[in-house]
């Protein structure tokens, strides 16, 4: 069995996202995630004083799919300012049953995440470039159900 790995990032959307056009993104990650083994959660956060949506993403599966995942999403110019918060070995998936999860969220869903309560403000991007966001594993996976 080859070593699977996570990877968790931050980034902005190009201008705020319309339902079909995260509907987009997911149905082309989906296929490509379910074809490849990945799995992993996307959240999406606009937030309206800044005019900003706000992604946060974690990808898992084998160590070489995830780097080719990474490059793929890296590319799509549907959004910038891609910072990379956390990567690390997983035995374990942590999303076995999502290709790719999907939340919308509203603020007050982060007030139990120190760091991440003002996901998307200049202040939160201020701290993710320089790199002194806590980890983001735990609130990753606070979203997961399997039911
Ligand atoms: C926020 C965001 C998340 C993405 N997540 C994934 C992903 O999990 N898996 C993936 O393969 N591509 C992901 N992508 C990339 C695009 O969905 C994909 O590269 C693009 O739709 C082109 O796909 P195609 O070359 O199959 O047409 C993501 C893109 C964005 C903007």
């Amino acid at each position: 069995m080859t070593a699977m790995k996570y990877l968790i990032y931050v980034s902005q959307a190009v201008h705020p996202m319309r339902q079909e056009e995260l509907a987009d993104i997911l149905q082309h990650s989906r296929k490509w995630n379910t074809q490849h083994g990945v799995t992993g959660v996307l959240i999406y956060r606009y937030l309206p004083d800044e005019k900003r949506g706000n992604f946060l993403q974690l990808i898992e599966g084998d160590e070489t799919v995830i780097d080719r995942c990474w490059e793929r999403i890296a590319a799509d110019e549907r959004h910038h300012t891609k910072v990379v918060l956390e990567t690390g070995a997983t035995d374990v998936r942590m999303f076995p049953d999502w290709s790719m999860g999907f939340r919308n969220i509203e603020h007050d869903e982060l007030s139990r995440f120190e760091g991440y309560t003002d996901l998307g403000s200049q202040d939160f991007w201020d701290r993710a470039q320089t790199g002194s966001l806590p980890e983001a594993l735990e609130l990753m996976k606070s979203f997961y159900t399997d039911d």
